[in-house]
């Protein structure tokens, strides 16, 4: 499902990403772990293409996106669904609101966005809550409206990065068990993380980055 190959990124002189050979196939769940600046976030950027490469092949679902037109991204992102350490959820809008926002521009019937959304939110436990504001929830559940927005429109790929960043062990622990509920509904998910905890719980393949380049990629693997 993804391929990188050569694949380096320059910022300015500076690489965040170098030679970088990889292959996720569909259905997997994989961790990407490595210290501050290691280019977690940069390898991310790459597969929604937020980024481009400075060189190499990017491709997703046998297409390569590393020249990518931007009128073509939207179409891109319609395939993947996305989660942020910060959420970014929309403030003044509900949490049935913040989870429809995309699909309400797909031009489906009102019965099927409110079958979709009410759905997403089911799966992550957050149906009771659904006309709360992001100001009225915690920090894991507003994460969680972050999944439900990320799934509504079931993406075949989950990208997350540092879902967990802002999170305590226990809603960070929520949080990994419904990304893995998620991997087991057949979506392949990719997690970076700092959380050497739930890495070492969750023994899934992981990938290491260390200034730019992979030192390690183990099946089941741990974080050190
Ligand atoms: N837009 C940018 N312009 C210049 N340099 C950048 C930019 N984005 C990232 N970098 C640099 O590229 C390197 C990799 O950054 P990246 O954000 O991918 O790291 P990371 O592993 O996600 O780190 P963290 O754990 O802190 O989120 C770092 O040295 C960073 O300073
Ligand atoms: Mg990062």
């Amino acid at each position: 499902m993804i391929r990188l190959k050569n694949v380096t990124k320059k910022y300015k002189n500076h690489y965040a990403l170098k030679n970088i050979d990889l292959k996720i196939d569909s259905g997997e769940f994989v961790f990407v772990v490595g210290s501050s600046g290691a280019g977690k976030s940069t390898l991310m950027k790459l597969l929604y293409s937020e980024e481009k490469p400075t060189s190499g092949v990017v491709s997703i679902g046998g297409i390569n996106i590393a020249n990518i037109k931007n009128d073509k991204i939207p179409n891109l992102r319609r395939c993947m669904g996305i989660v942020f350490q910060d959420y970014k959820l929309l403030q003044n809008q509900t949490v049935f609101d913040n989870v429809a926002y995309v699909i309400r521009t797909l031009g489906i019937s009102s019965k099927e966005i409110n079958d979709r959304v009410s759905g997403a939110l089911k799966i992550v436990g957050l149906y009771e809550k659904r006309r709360a504001i992001p100001a009225e929830l915690s920090g894991g559940e507003q994460q969680r409206v972050g999944i439900a927005r990320a799934i509504v429109n079931g993406p075949p790929l989950l990208i997350a990065d540092e879902p967990t960043g802002n999170l305590d062990p226990q809603n960070s622990m929520e949080i990994m068990q419904i990304l893995d509920q998620i991997n087991q509904r057949g979506i392949t998910v990719i997690v970076s993380t700092h959380d050497n905890n739930m890495v070492d719980y969750f023994r899934k393949r992981v990938i290491k980055l260390d200034h730019g380049e992979i030192v390690k990629d183990k099946e089941a693997g741990t974080y050190e």
